[in-house]
């Protein structure tokens, strides 16, 4: 009896009934968590908005605040609005050669970018536009930075910036995370009286009596490489090749009826 219980077919048949019901096991909770999972990615994508924007506090209600802000879908030629699937996702559209094209030359090491990108505008009480967020991406010193830039209405103006997904190292590159470099964007001007891309951010901090300190914000003392890419990124998306013909237009709408609406 006791030898039939160790023998090696009673021990593989026991495994193999162990193995069957962990795999069940696990196979449902993935399949049943898959709802909550999604929902907090959502959330969790929803709050960096708001907090790029710096229209977040703790405790509040994210998804009745977010149901202010709207999702539109820009051409990247013509800075024009453009209706799109509400489950498109420029990601996955930056991949397919027939939705996206190569980016030439490419300072934000992305290689190719959707033909078409996803833009968020939050609102004040009277229907105007409150905030302009960009989503950006692009590469830090070990991995691709993904975060927000939000503007004020004039579509220059940096109201914040934020990351929620990268790779750079903690305490060093994700010092990116810091509310305190963070703050620093706050009020940058993007553009010169040119209309020209000025914004940058310097190796060391921007000096009280430095000539444009407008366009100019403090690099990450010990991680210039990260905070390059973080330059590199920013200018590549305000410019011509990313949201410049949007934000042109923006800037235009705002000079001519002070609301930001196009
Ligand atoms: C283990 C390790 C991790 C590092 N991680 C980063 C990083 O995430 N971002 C970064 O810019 N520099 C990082 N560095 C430092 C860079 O190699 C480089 O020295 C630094 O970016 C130069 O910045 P500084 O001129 O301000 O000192 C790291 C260095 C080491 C040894």
């Amino acid at each position: 009896m006791a030898a039939g219980r160790e023998s090696i077919g009673n021990t593989l048949r026991v495994a193999f009934v162990v193995c069957l019901a962990c795999a069940v096991v696990v196979s449902t909770a993935s399949v049943a968590l898959r709802p909550a999972q999604l929902d907090n990615r959502t959330q969790y994508r929803q709050i960096n908005i708001l907090q790029a924007a710096d229209l977040y506090q703790p405790g509040m209600d994210v998804r009745a605040a977010f149901a202010q802000i709207d999702r539109r879908f820009v051409d990247i030629d013509t800075g024009e609005y453009v209706e799109q699937p509400a489950d498109y996702d420029p990601v996955r559209a930056a991949r397919n050669p027939e939705t996206s094209r190569p980016v030439a030359p490419d300072p934000a090491s992305i290689r190719r970018q959707a033909d078409v990108a996803e833009v968020y505008l939050a609102y004040d009480d009277d229907g105007n536009v409150r905030r302009i967020i960009l989503p950006v991406h692009g590469y830090g010193l070990w991995s691709t930075m993904y975060g927000f830039l939000a503007l004020e209405p004039d579509a220059n103006t940096v109201a914040g910036i934020g990351f929620f997904e990268h790779g750079e190292t903690p305490g060093l590159g994700g010092e990116i995370d810091n509310p305190r470099w963070q703050s620093n964007w706050q009020g940058k001007q993007l553009f010169d009286d040119d209309g020209e891309v000025a914004i940058r951010v310097l190796k060391g901090a921007v000096g009280e009596g430095t000539p444009g300190r407008e366009h100019l914000v403090d690099g990450l003392s010990g991680a210039t490489l990260t905070a390059n890419g973080v330059n590199n990124l920013v200018r590549f998306w305000v410019g011509e090749a990313g949201f410049g013909p949007y934000l042109q237009r923006m800037r235009q709408a705002y000079q001519d009826n002070g609301d930001g609406a196009i």
